[in-house]
């Protein structure tokens, strides 16, 4: 296992500090145990594929096949997608060690002032490819957005010669960003079509990208696989089932807002792939907690007083790696007038930010909100691997106890139409 989860207290506080009865619980059993059971039903017939992603199939070698080519003709990769067809590949990107020797850059906003710097021609093409990425294939904002990227790329290279530059992953459906691939004879890196976006972090959207940055997606899937295995023998009773459970039963005790908060810069991203995850999953047919993501120890200072002293509707899971890459420098002590800085004095800043974290979750403990602490043992592929898998099917697990479905997002729809109804000029 690369991550341990302190369910255990939280189960204790739960009952001992925030109200919930211990028949409250035993009544979760059963529902717990009909969401192993939805959970290993979709996975046994193969309705949702992404329990399966960490035993390797056909993405690790299409993501790494690829990313050989990409790497041996460009210097940089421009990935355009949005949603859970972004989050992934930059949480992999903004957390795990590249080797630089291939720039990846993220479009995901139809922003102006963004796009200024890559919507023009030059030179910097010939050295640069392109990944398209597009579940359905139709989405507005990934598609406007390398249209004008295509049109500067045709413009820098010519219309012959840009078609090797064009990767585009979007499922076989004979979709318009499918058809037009064919059309042009773009690389075709196909869309597993039984994976939704916000579940596709370990397929080609994720491990692509991350394979370009010369990251390790074997480990990556290792450490996914390690997870996945030990939940596949304990379905009812593994770290994400509790922590679901514990997730649900609180949220029904009046506790909806769900706050992720890592303890390193390197896992912000995280946070906000936490943050799609939970929210486009679980928030729907008027219910579902509204989650956040916060950072230690920069939001102590933005937002810990309302989570200490505001409203009790808030559950906390700290997130921390046990070992930083690069711990050795220490605070120097300092002479002379400052003897106030002492307690700092000779720390290392790891020690520092641990402080902060446990510092910050006894603060909320004492004030009666409930949290927990996840932590990874380091920050390497293999550990994030194993965290991603566990929240992944955590939010399963959460879909089923909420009856809710976590696998689409209709409530996205109203305003898809109501945006082209507007650019169609129809109101
Ligand atoms: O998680 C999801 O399913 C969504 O966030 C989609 O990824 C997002 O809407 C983009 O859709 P598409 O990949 O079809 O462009």
């Amino acid at each position: 296992m690369f991550l341990s989860y302190n369910h255990k207290n939280m189960l204790a506080d739960a009952i001992g500090k925030h109200g919930v009865s211990t028949t409250e619980l035993r009544m979760l059993i059963p529902e717990k145990n009909r969401a192993a059971a939805t959970l290993e039903k979709t996975r046994r017939e193969k309705i949702h594929g992404w329990m399966d992603l960490p035993y390797g199939r056909t993405g690790l070698s299409l993501a790494m096949t690829h990313a050989k080519t990409v790497r041996r003709l460009f210097d940089r990769l421009i990935v355009v997608g949005i949603g859970g067809s972004d989050l992934g590949a930059r949480t992999l990107l903004e957390t795990l060690d590249s080797d630089g020797r291939i720039q990846v850059i993220f479009l995901s906003n139809p922003d102006p002032e963004t796009l200024a710097t890559w919507l023009r021609s030059g030179p910097f093409w010939k050295r640069t490819a392109i990944n398209v990425v597009s579940k359905s294939g139709t989405t507005l904002e990934t598609l406007s957005v390398f249209f004008a990227l295509r049109e500067s790329l045709i413009k820098s290279v010519g219309e012959r010669n840009h078609a090797t530059h064009v990767y585009i992953t979007t499922e076989p459906n004979g979709g318009p960003l499918h058809r037009f691939c064919k059309e042009h004879n773009y690389t075709f890196i196909p869309h597993p079509a039984d994976i939704g976006g916000r579940f596709s972090i370990f397929s080609v959207v994720g491990l692509f990208p991350a394979a370009c940055a010369g990251i390790a997606i074997t480990d990556i899937l290792r450490g996914a696989r390690t997870f996945e295995s030990a939940r596949r023998k304990d379905p009812t009773n593994n770290a994400s089932a509790l922590f679901a459970c514990l997730h649900s039963v609180l949220l029904r005790r009046n506790h909806p807002i769900h706050v992720l908060m890592p303890y390193a810069d390197r896992l912000r991203q995280t946070a906000f792939w936490y943050r799609q995850l939970w929210a486009e999953s679980l928030g729907k047919d008027g219910k579902g907690p509204t989650p956040i993501a916060a950072l230690g120890a920069v939001d102590q200072h933005s937002q810990v007083q309302l989570y200490n002293q505001g409203p009790h509707d808030k559950i906390f899971t700290f997130l921390a790696p046990q070992t930083y890459r690069h711990d050795s420098k220490r605070v120097p002590a300092i002479a002379g007038s400052m003897q106030e800085t002492t307690y700092m004095s000779g720390k290392t800043f790891s020690s520092i930010l641990n402080a902060e974290r446990e510092g910050t979750a006894a603060a909320l403990t004492n004030a009666g909100h409930p949290n927990g602490t996840i932590l990874l043992k380091d920050l390497s592929p293999a550990s994030l691997g194993s965290f991603l898998q566990f929240y992944m099917t955590a939010t399963a697990y959460m879909g089923s106890l909420l009856d809710v479905n976590p696998y689409n997002q209709p409530g996205v729809e109203a305003g898809k139409i109501a945006t082209k109804q507007i650019l169609q000029g129809m109101v």
